[in-house]
């Protein structure tokens, strides 16, 4: 699989995951914009030097890649990264949104200063990199979309609220991206990985020797790929396992097209709600319309 003639942004690449992305593109032909603010893992101060030491690795390896330091967190930001791949490459194919923070801390202690620092990088983020780059991948009819989202955020952990609402609004982001990009040659993909990068050497524990940032690559590559038809997707992958997240609905219990259902009524028919037996995963509002209609039309 090669990717001649690509174009890639790769945001928060000078290290970590975004560094393996941005050096297996670039190792297959990809045009590469290292973008990277180089800063702490809370998101405190800023370098070039995490992002020229990857754009050194992929030219060093015969490659072609540019450096962007701009912070993903402002709309003038994700402006400049584009530009720079327009600048530098003429055009956008592909863009992985991987730039992150952490400020965790438990719910009670929270402040609103550490939810914006966590949703201006990760889910704003998102925004302001991926409108500019949309509307090239509209006019030229062809883009692939990778947003990184988090175990943290499709299945909760603690400490995280900030992280996790910020990771599965990226879940958001992505499907209504693949329903309407669609036209447009666009897939959008999300993927939950977990690797051993600073981000997570402190939790892993010795659970870190198994999670090389390596392992995540392939699947992240596969899905920036012509050959990726896949979109709409969410993906968990870390230590050799790469599956299939999925948002489904079941059957559930139908009351009836006439009259209210009591609160005893849904009591008794919790089983039936929230029974996990037939159930359908749509790829659209339209298609759990489709079944609620289904069962109006009796
Ligand atoms: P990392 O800390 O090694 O990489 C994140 C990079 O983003 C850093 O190089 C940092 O300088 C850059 N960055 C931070 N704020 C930025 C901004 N405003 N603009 C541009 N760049 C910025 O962490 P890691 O583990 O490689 O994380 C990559 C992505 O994967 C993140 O979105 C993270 O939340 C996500 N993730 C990672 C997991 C893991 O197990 N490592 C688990 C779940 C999600």
């Amino acid at each position: 699989m090669n990717f001649d003639g690509r174009v890639a942004v790769v945001t928060g690449a000078g290290g970590g995951l975004g560094r393996t992305y941005a050096l297996e593109l670039a190792r297959r032909g990809a045009r590469v914009v290292v973008n990277d603010l180089g800063s702490t893992v809370d998101g405190s101060g800023a370098s070039h030097s995490a992002a020229d030491m990857v754009v050194g690795e992929i030219t060093d390896a015969g490659g072609e890649a540019v450096a962007n330091y701009d912070s993903v967190a402002t709309e003038e930001g994700g402006a400049a990264i584009i530009q720079a791949a327009l600048d530098a490459f003429g055009t956008v194919d592909i863009v992985i949104n991987n730039a992150g923070i952490l400020r965790d801390r438990s719910f009670a202690n929270m402040t609103m200063d550490e939810v914006d620092a966590v949703l201006d990088v990760h889910l704003k983020g998102a925004f302001h990199v991926t409108l500019p780059a949309w509307k090239v991948m509209k006019e030229k009819g062809y883009g692939r979309l990778v947003f990184a989202s988090s175990a943290a955020g499709l299945f909760g952990n603690f400490g995280q609220s900030n992280y996790g609402a910020a990771k599965m609004g990226l879940v958001g982001l992505s499907n209504v991206l693949a329903v309407e990009g669609a036209k447009y040659g666009i897939m959008s993909n999300a993927v939950a990985p977990i690797a051993r990068t600073r981000m997570t050497e402190d939790i892993l524990g010795p659970f870190a020797e198994l999670v090389a940032p390596e392992k995540v690559t392939p699947l992240v590559v596969y899905l920036c790929s012509e050959a990726c038809q896949t979109t709409h997707g969410i993906f968990t992958v870390g230590g050799g396992r790469y599956a299939r997240v999925f948002i489904g609905t079941n059957h559930g219990w139908f009351s009836g097209p006439d009259g209210v259902p009591s609160v005893e009524e849904v009591s008794d028919h919790l089983d039936e709600i929230t029974d996990l037996s037939d159930y359908i995963v749509p790829s659209n509002v339209n298609e759990e319309t489709a079944l609620f209609a289904s069962m109006l039309a009796g």
